[in-house]
C-alpha cells in the first residue's frame, strides 16, 4: 500500500505531490508545521496540538487556512487512508507561492500538506538503558515558541550530536538550560522535576505538558523556573520528552554518568505513568 498524503484540498500517493519551486516554504522556510502522535489510531491531544498550531500560524501573521473541525476531520481521513495502528501526522502551512521576494505576497494561498509515517517509540533497550546526549550552546533564533520549518539550527545541532554517537543534543543559553534540538529537557535533582518555563526560548511541548500534568497530580514535587547549566551538569536524573521520543532518560551527558548512570526512580515511575496515560487515551472513543 502506497503512503497517501493530502496537497492542498486532496489526498494522492506520496509520489505524486508536487510543490512549485516557489513556494516560500522551499524559498525562505516561511512556514509552519505539526507532529501529532496516533496511537491505535488516536490523534494523542489533537486539541493542544492545534491550539499549538493557531500560536505558530498567529506568531508569523499567516491566518489558519481551516477551522479545527476542518483540520480534525483531514486527520482522521489520513490516518484512515494509511497502514498502521500507530502512525504519527506531520502537517505543514507555508506562506504559498510567489515570485522571490521577503515581504509577504498579496493574495497568495497557503500550501497545505500531511503526511503520516510509522511512529516508532524508542526501543525497549533505550528505555531500560537510557541514552546518550551531548551538549552545545543554544545559537537558534529568539522565536524558538514557534514551531517553524525554518530548522537549519536544529539540524546542525541534531547532525552534530549524530556525529558524537548521542541521541540527543542539550542546549544552554546564557548559562541556563533551554531544550534539546528536537524535544524538551526536564532535570531531577533531590527529588524535585526541574522544568524550564515556557516562553520564547523553547518550543511549547505537548509531551512536555503531559510530563508534567502526570508529575504533578502523583505528588512528583515540580519547580518551574530557569535551570542553571550546573544544576543539568550536576543532576541526578535528566529526561527527554517528545511526541516520539516520549519520556527518555539521558545516562550519559557530554561522555559522564547522570547520577548513578542509569534511568533512576523518577524516571522509571513517569514512563509507567505514561504509558498508562497512553492506554487511557486508546481506550476512549477515536
Ligand atoms: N519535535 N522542542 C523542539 C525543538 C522540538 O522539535 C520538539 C518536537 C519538542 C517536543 O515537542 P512535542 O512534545 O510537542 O513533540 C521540543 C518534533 C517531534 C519534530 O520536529 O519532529
Amino acid at each position: 500500500m502506497s503512503d497517501i498524503v493530502y496537497l492542498n484540498g486532496e489526498f494522492m500517493p506520496l509520489e505524486d505531490a508536487r510543490i512549485p519551486v516557489l513556494d516560500r516554504g522551499f524559498i525562505f522556510g516561511d512556514g509552519v508545521y505539526e507532529v501529532i502522535p496516533v496511537y491505535s489510531r488516536h490523534p494523542f491531544r489533537l486539541p493542544e496540538h492545534l491550539r499549538r498550531l493557531q500560536h505558530s500560524l498567529e506568531s508569523i501573521r499567516l491566518a489558519n487556512p481551516l477551522n479545527d473541525g476542518e483540520w480534525t476531520r483531514l486527520m482522521r481521513e489520513i490516518v484512515a487512508r494509511n497502514a498502521g495502528e500507530d502512525q504519527y501526522i506531520y502537517l505543514q502551512v507555508t506562506r504559498g507561492v510567489a515570485r522571490r521576494d521577503h515581504a509577504f505576497p498579496k493574495g497568495a494561498k497557503p500550501t497545505i500538506f500531511m503526511m503520516t509515517s510509522p511512529l516508532v517509540t524508542p526501543p525497549a533497550e533505550q528505555v531500560k538503558q537510557g541514552v546518550m546526549a551531548i551538549t552545545a550552546n543554544d545559537f537558534r533564533w529568539l522565536r524558538c515558541d514557534v514551531k517553524s520549518v525554518s530548522l537549519l539550527a536544529n539540524c546542525l545541532l541534531r547532525q552534530q550530536a549524530v556525529d558524537a554517537g548521542a541521541v540527543e543534543m542539550i542546549l544552554f543559553r546564557d548559562g541556563y538550560l533551554t531544550e534539546g534540538s528536537a524535544s524538551n529537557v526536564f532535570a531531577v535533582s533531590k527529588g524535585h522535576l526541574l522544568a524550564p518555563p515556557k516562553n520564547h526560548l523553547v518550543l511549547p511541548g505537548i509531551t512536555y505538558d503531559v510530563v508534567l500534568e502526570l508529575a504533578q497530580s502523583n505528588g512528583i514535587a515540580c519547580e518551574i523556573r530557569e535551570v542553571a547549566e550546573a544544576e543539568v551538569r550536576q543532576a541526578d536524573e535528566i529526561w527527554v520528552t517528545s511526541s516520539t521520543k516520549e519520556v527518555l532518560a539521558v545516562t550519559q551527558l557530554d561522555g559522564k554518568p547522570v547520577g548513578k548512570g542509569v534511568p533512576g526512580p523518577l524516571f522509571q515511575r513517569i514512563h509507567e505513568l505514561y504509558q498508562e496515560y497512553k492506554r487511557s487515551v486508546m481506550r476512549q472513543p477515536a
